[in-house]
C-alpha cells in the first residue's frame, strides 16, 4: 500500500520518522516539500489518526512523471483514465469530492488546469463504473483528492482523513489569537528530546498547545504551563480538559521573565512560543522581553537542560543565547501562519 501525507513545511523529517516508528514500512520526503511518501504492507487507519505530526493522509492511487508543457496534459489525461480503475471504491455517487492541487516547479500549465482534468476524469470513471456521476463540492467535500506536482513528479491520492486536517485537534475549545499548530508543538518537543519523568515547562503557553501536546506524548512527565494573561490560562485549562489531559498539566498565571523564581535549576526542557515581534509591534519592547526571558530560562534550567523556542526573532535570540552561555544544538526554518520562523534548540 502506498500513502502520501501532507505535513507542515519544515518538519517533513520529523513526520517521516514518526510515521515509520508508528506504522512501519519505508518513508521518503527528500525534495517533497510539505509531503511524505510511505510504502507499507498494511496499516490500520486508527493508527494513522493517532499520528501527531501530519496534516492529512491519502491513499496513493496514481504516481507518474509529467512533462512541463501544456501538451503533456494530453498524455496525463490518457494515463489517468486507464489508471483510476478503483476510484469508485472511494468516490461513489453518494460522496462529494473536491480536487486540491499543489504544484511546485516551472510548468506551462496551472494547478487549476490539473484540478480540472483530474475532476473530469474522476466524474467519467465513477459514471462508467456506477452509472451515476459523483457530485463536486469545493467547500465541504466528503473526500479530498490531493494532487501534488513537484517538477516532473505527479502524485494523486484520496483522503483518509475526510476534509479535516489532523493538525486541527478536537481539543481547541479556546482559540488563542496566536495559537501554535499542534503539529509544530509536537515537532518542538521531539527536537528538544523530551522524555517521561522530566520537568517540561512552557512559560508563555497561551491556549496551552505545547503543554497539552507534551502531556499527550508523555504519561509521566511533570508538565507546567504559564502565561501572564489569566484569560489564556482559563482557556488553556478548558483545552486541557477537552483533550483528556486535565490534571496532568499544572497551569498558572505568571510572568515568564521571573520563571527562575519558581524553578531554580530544576527544569529539563523549556519549550515555548513567545510572541513574534511582527505581531508585538514595538521592536524595543520585544527585545527586552526576549532578553529577560532568556536570562530567566537559563537560571531555571538544569545544567544540560534545553530551551526550545519557535521565533521570528532568531538572530537576536542566537546572539543573546551565545552571550548568556547557551550552546546552539539545532536550528531550522518552518512555515507558520504565513511566516517563516525558526525553531531553535539551545542547551545550558
Ligand atoms: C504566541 S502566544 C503563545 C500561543 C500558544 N503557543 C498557543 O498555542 O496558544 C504568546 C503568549 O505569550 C504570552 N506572554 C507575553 N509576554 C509574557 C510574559 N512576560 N510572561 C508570560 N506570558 C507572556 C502572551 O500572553 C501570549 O499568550
Amino acid at each position: 500500500m502506498e500513502l502520501l501525507y501532507t505535513v507542515n513545511p519544515g518538519i517533513e523529517d520529523i513526520a517521516s520518522e514518526e510515521i515509520r516508528a508508528e506504522l512501519g514500512g519505508v518513508t521518503s520526503f527528500e525534495n517533497m516539500s510539505g509531503h511524505v511518501y510511505h510504502v507499507v504492507d498494511n496499516v490500520s487507519f486508527e493508527a494513522i489518526y493517532r499520528l501527531r505530526s501530519i496534516n492529512r493522509a491519502f491513499i496513493l492511487l496514481f504516481k507518474s512523471r509529467i512533462g512541463s508543457r501544456t501538451n503533456d496534459l494530453i498524455k496525463l489525461r490518457e494515463e489517468l483514465f486507464s489508471s483510476l480503475e478503483t476510484i469508485h471504491y472511494y468516490i461513489t455517487p453518494y460522496t462529494s469530492f473536491a480536487v486540491d492541487t499543489e504544484r511546485l516547479g516551472s510548468h506551462e500549465y496551472t494547478s487549476m488546469d490539473i484540478s480540472r482534468i483530474v475532476g473530469e476524469i474522476i466524474i467519467k470513471k465513477v459514471e462508467e463504473k456506477t452509472g451515476i456521476k459523483p457530485v463536486v463540492n469545493l467547500r465541504t467535500p466528503h473526500i479530498i483528492v490531493h494532487v501534488f506536482v513537484k517538477d516532473e513528479n505527479f502524485f494523486l491520492g484520496v483522503s483518509l482523513t475526510g476534509s479535516r486536517s489532523l493538525h486541527r485537534r478536537g481539543y481547541r475549545i479556546y482559540d488563542h489569537p496566536a495559537a501554535l499548530k499542534p503539529t509544530l508543538a509536537y515537532a518542538m518537543l521531539t527536537l528538544s528530546g523530551t522524555r517521561d519523568k522530566q520537568v517540561i515547562v512552557d512559560p508563555m503557553c497561551g491556549g496551552g498547545t505545547i503543554p497539552i501536546e507534551a502531556a499527550l506524548l508523555h504519561e509521566e512527565a511533570y508538565i507546567y504551563g504559564y502565561d501572564r494573561n489569566p484569560r489564556h490560562i482559563r482557556g488553556a485549562k478548558l483545552n486541557a480538559y477537552a483533550s483528556g489531559v486535565y490534571g496532568k498539566v499544572v497551569f498558572g498565571v505568571w510572568d515568564a521573565r521571573r520563571l527562575h523564581e519558581i524553578f531554580d535549576e530544576q527544569v529539563d526542557h523549556i519549550v515555548s512560543n513567545p510572541p513574534y515581534g511582527i505581531r508585538y509591534g514595538d521592536p524595543v519592547a520585544i527585545r527586552k522581553l526576549y532578553r529577560d526571558f532568556l536570562d530567566s530560562t537559563y537560571k531555571s534550567l538544569k545544567p544540560g537542560g534545553r530551551l526550545t523556542i519557535i521565533t521570528t526573532e532568531y538572530n537576536y535570540v542566537l546572539n543573546k543565547a551565545n552571550y548568556i552561555g547557551f550552546r546552539v544544538v539545532h536550528k531550522r526554518t518552518v512555515q507558520h501562519g504565513g511566516l517563516y520562523p525558526k525553531i531553535v534548540v539551545l542547551e545550558k
